[in-house]
């Protein structure tokens, strides 16, 4: 079957994470003039939607995803008018705006929820889940997803709420109609400013099984999985499509919602072409492979069968009937080419744009977080001080205070896989805070920056960030690249992920190789059908058809340490 053509399977978005993007006044810290001051890099670069990270009003709790005024802009990001400036200037250029939408949770500093805990008949109570104790206790056994109780004593009224992240964003009771029509009312109010559609923060989580069972306990952990209770509960379908009708479909908007617990199936059911839902969701099965005992925090490398199983599989049960979104890193994920590829020095780069081909040539909307263009890495804190986010925090404590790891080992998982990696301040240039402030950074530049920046890539034509540029010029240039089919080759193989798009009589082949060695992959020239090179990351590499690229005339093409190449027959 066709695809329908829509704008927003044809961008190209990229997200910023304000606090950490460029800041404008010397106090550390990003801000909105600071964005505003860097549109035309990011116009340059061919991005045609930017996603920004929460800059509501927000006590700071989770860096913006505790939000205590949906309608009013951080001090330390600056103000309203900043933002219609900032929306201005990337209209003119031609961009376009996605806000981040947190309606799971506020914080507990919103008006709402201030009201919401003074008494039991306060109007606003229901706003919140509030629950009676049970044995003296929580209302249930779930965890946090931050660690520790997911419900709050609140003495004022003797009773518990609910907070599936920190005690300070407490969850909005979506089965009352009244907060429903407020979120409804605030969007509406950001779509009639202009803002080009919303990234929802776990949006799957918003409708809870009203009975509040008990989650599964795992070993090692007092406080039970309630996700199978929050995820994809009984009314999430019914709200997104009231939502849609409400607000959604007035709006020539691109939604993008965070899909936490959410497969293939759920996923053709937010982000299918008949749902009237949402445009598409982002998962996490390919960034949450090999969990270790403790879950996200181990170093285990990742197995490429397992990565390649995952990716087809959404590239292939989507199909026809919903739209993929790919990406590799955001704010929650560390660095992918310090996690996927290989951030040694002989490998960073090779590997930086192998990983770009890899995924960027696959069917869906390709997301790319700051940085990320220029292959920055994952960075080595050595103590929890070198650390800001809240969950790093609090599993350090949980873990290495109750003596159930070392620091030592801890610090290791955090490296790996730790927020901060993703948070650490954009990389400009090579001067003392990377040009990213003139005063102290909120959280520590990387020290590569000396040598890993924009400044000394823009200049060098065969830099990430301008490979990163070729492979936007293609996204925008060629409908296989956007509409084609996918089909997984060399399944089998455990050093190279292979796959083909196809459309109409078109036929475009991707090799990457996943490995620090020469592999030889099985595949000829002949069987796949003379073409050009539309692509690599390897200099040599020109054009089959003109017979200058040696390697590729071979019977079994080889693919030298993270060779990526794109040939169009
Ligand atoms: C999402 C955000 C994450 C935040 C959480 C709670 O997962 O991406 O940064 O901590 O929601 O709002
Ligand atoms: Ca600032």
């Amino acid at each position: 079957m066709e695809e329908q053509r829509a704008w927003w399977k044809e961008c190209v978005v990229y997200q910023i994470y304000p606090r950490s993007f460029q800041d404008s006044n010397g106090d550390g810290i990003g801000d909105l003039n600071g964005i505003r001051s860097r549109l035309d890099y990011l116009k340059d670069l061919g991005i045609d939607v930017i996603w920004l990270s929460p800059v509501y009003q927000s006590p700071g709790d989770d860096n913006g995803y505790d939000i205590s005024d949906y309608k009013a802009v951080m001090d330390v990001f600056g103000t309203m008018e900043d933002f219609d400036c900032l929306l201005a200037e990337i209209h003119h250029r031609g961009m376009k705006l996605v806000m981040d939408l947190v309606v799971n949770h506020t914080s507990d500093e919103h008006a709402w929820f201030a009201e919401s805990r003074r008494s039991r008949d306060n109007p606003y109570r229901d706003y919140y889940i509030w629950k009676e104790p049970v044995n003296e206790g929580p209302p249930n056994n779930w965890a946090s997803r931050f660690r520790g109780p997911a419900w709050e004593y609140d003495g004022r009224t003797g009773m518990y709420y609910l907070h599936i992240y920190s005690k300070k964003q407490p969850d909005l009771n979506w089965e009352n109609p009244r907060v429903r029509q407020e979120i409804y009312e605030m969007m509406t109010w950001w779509g009639n400013k202009g803002i080009d559609g919303f990234r929802m923060d776990v949006i799957s989580m918003l409708s809870k099984d009203q009975r509040f069972p008990d989650g599964v306990l795992k070993e090692g952990n007092p406080y039970g999985d309630g996700l199978p209770y929050y995820a994809n509960g009984p009314r999430i379908h019914a709200y997104l499509q009231e939502m849609n009708r409400e607000v959604l479909s007035r709006f020539d908007w691109m939604t993008v919602g965070e899909g936490v617990g959410v497969g293939t199936r759920e996923a053709v059911q937010y982000a299918g072409y008949e749902s009237h839902e949402l445009n598409m969701m982002f998962h996490f099965e390919h960034v949450e492979l090999n969990p270790g005992p403790f879950g996200k925090w181990n170093d285990n490398p990742v197995c490429l069968r397992d990565l390649k199983k995952v990716l087809s599989r959404w590239q292939t049960e989507l199909e026809g009937k919903a739209w993929n979104s790919l990406f590799w890193e955001n704010h929650d994920y560390p660095r992918a080419v310090s996690r996927f590829g290989n951030d040694s020095p002989g490998f960073w780069e090779l590997s930086a744009k192998m990983l770009a081909v890899c995924l960027y040539m696959m069917k869906g909307t390709p997301y790319i977080y700051q940085g990320q263009e220029l292959g920055m890495t994952n960075f080595q804190g050595s103590s929890l001080e070198d650390f800001q986010d809240i969950e790093i925090h609090h599993v350090y404590r949980e873990m290495v205070g109750s003596g159930r790891i070392s620091h030592e080992e801890m610090m290791r998982y955090i490296n790996h896989t730790g927020r901060d990696n993703a948070r650490t301040p954009m990389q400009w240039d090579d001067t003392e805070q990377a040009g990213f402030t003139d005063g102290t950074p909120w959280l520590r530049v990387n020290p590569n920056h000396t040598w890993l920046n924009v400044k000394e890539q823009a200049g060098r034509s065969d830099s990430v960030l301008c490979f990163y540029k070729q492979l936007i010029k293609l996204r925008h240039t060629m409908d296989i690249l956007v509409y084609g089919a996918y089909r997984l080759l060399l399944e089998e193989s455990g050093a190279i992920f292979a796959y083909e798009r196809s459309l109409g009589k078109e036929r475009l082949t991707v090799l990457c190789n996943f490995t620090d060695r020469t592999q030889k992959s099985g595949l000829s020239v002949r069987e796949l059908g003379a073409g050009t090179i539309l692509i690599g990351n390897y200099p040599d590499r020109r054009g089959i058809s003109q017979g200058d690229a040696v390697a590729l005339c071979e019977e079994d093409i080889c693919l030298r340490p993270y060779e990526a190449i794109v040939f169009m027959q």
